[in-house]
């Protein structure tokens, strides 16, 4: 038997607590999101996509939850978000930072054009800064939190074609192990997710362009499957989870081990 996540719930320990997700109207932050909501949380959601918001919001089929539409890439809103989320929630215990794009996946770096650069690592990279910036003192404040910032197994290896999605995710890792440092001690511990191939419509979408199908992906890695934007969010609770109490720092690979062979 294949074992995937069930979608069952694993604890009380996030039951109203107040978590942040970005990226939460598609693919791997909705998962996220309704895993929470699974868990009991109160939602405090952010994406620029509202009809994808509303949505996400009314699968978690409760009304303790609260979304706006945010782009992570203006400072200004997203300090207004999470001084909102606080207003309602009372403090910030949580967040997921997983809005991104990927960009173009078949140009060498040289080929690049400025404005997909900018455009990349103005949303993967500075978004999630952004996020962090304001989300840290919300933390410290409500005596500590966790932050999961989505980077990808691009955070780790190059792939060909991909410069600037390459060097976002790098560097998403890297604010990671950089914010961990500074805030670990003040017990707000930030991690990283990096996940493989999974089943959303960035991913699907990026190969459809490269003329590949699912079965091209899921060779690539030696479980030989895509992930379920399910599995992303099991592995993204953990990681804000009491049971990760000690891991500050961390790329935590989900990848159905492409990256080992
Ligand atoms: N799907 C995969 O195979 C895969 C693999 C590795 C890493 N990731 C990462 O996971 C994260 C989620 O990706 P996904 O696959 O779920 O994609 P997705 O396209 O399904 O979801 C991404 C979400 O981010 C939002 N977003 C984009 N730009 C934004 C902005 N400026 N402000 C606010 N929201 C914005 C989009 O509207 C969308 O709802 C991304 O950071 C992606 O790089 C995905």
């Amino acid at each position: 038997m294949t074992m995937t996540a069930t979608g069952s719930r694993w604890s009380d320990q996030f039951v109203g607590r107040a978590v942040m997700v970005t990226g939460a109207a598609s693919g791997i932050g909705r998962a996220v999101a309704l895993a929470f909501a699974r868990e009991g949380a109160q939602l405090a959601l952010a994406d620029r996509d509202e009809a994808g918001l509303a949505e996400t919001l009314r699968l978690t089929g409760t009304n303790r939850h609260w979304a706006s539409p945010l782009d992570v890439r203006d400072g200004a809103a997203v300090a207004q978000f999470v001084s909102e989320a606080v207003d309602r929630f009372g403090r910030i215990d949580c967040a997921v930072n997983a809005a991104g794009i990927s960009g173009p996946s078949a140009t060498p770096l040289a080929d690049l054009a400025e404005e997909d650069f900018d455009r990349i690592i103005g949303i993967n990279t500075k978004g999630v800064w952004l996020c962090m910036k304001h989300q840290i003192p919300a933390m410290i404040e409500a005596g500590g939190g966790a932050i999961v910032n989505i980077a990808s197994g691009a955070a780790l290896v190059a792939v060909p074609g991909s410069g600037a999605y390459v060097g976002s995710k790098h560097a998403v890792l890297g604010l990671t192990k950089a914010g961990a440092a500074d805030y670990a001690s003040q017990g707000v511990r930030i991690n990283a997710l990096c996940p493989g191939f999974t089943r959303t419509p960035m991913a699907m979408g990026s190969l459809a362009a490269m003329g590949l199908g699912e079965a091209d992906a899921a060779a690539t890695a030696p479980i030989r499957r895509i992930a379920e934007a399910e599995e992303q969010a099991e592995a993204a609770l953990f990681l804000c989870s009491e049971k990760a109490s000690f891991l500050a720092g961390h790329g935590l690979v989900a990848d159905g081990g492409h990256s080992i062979v």
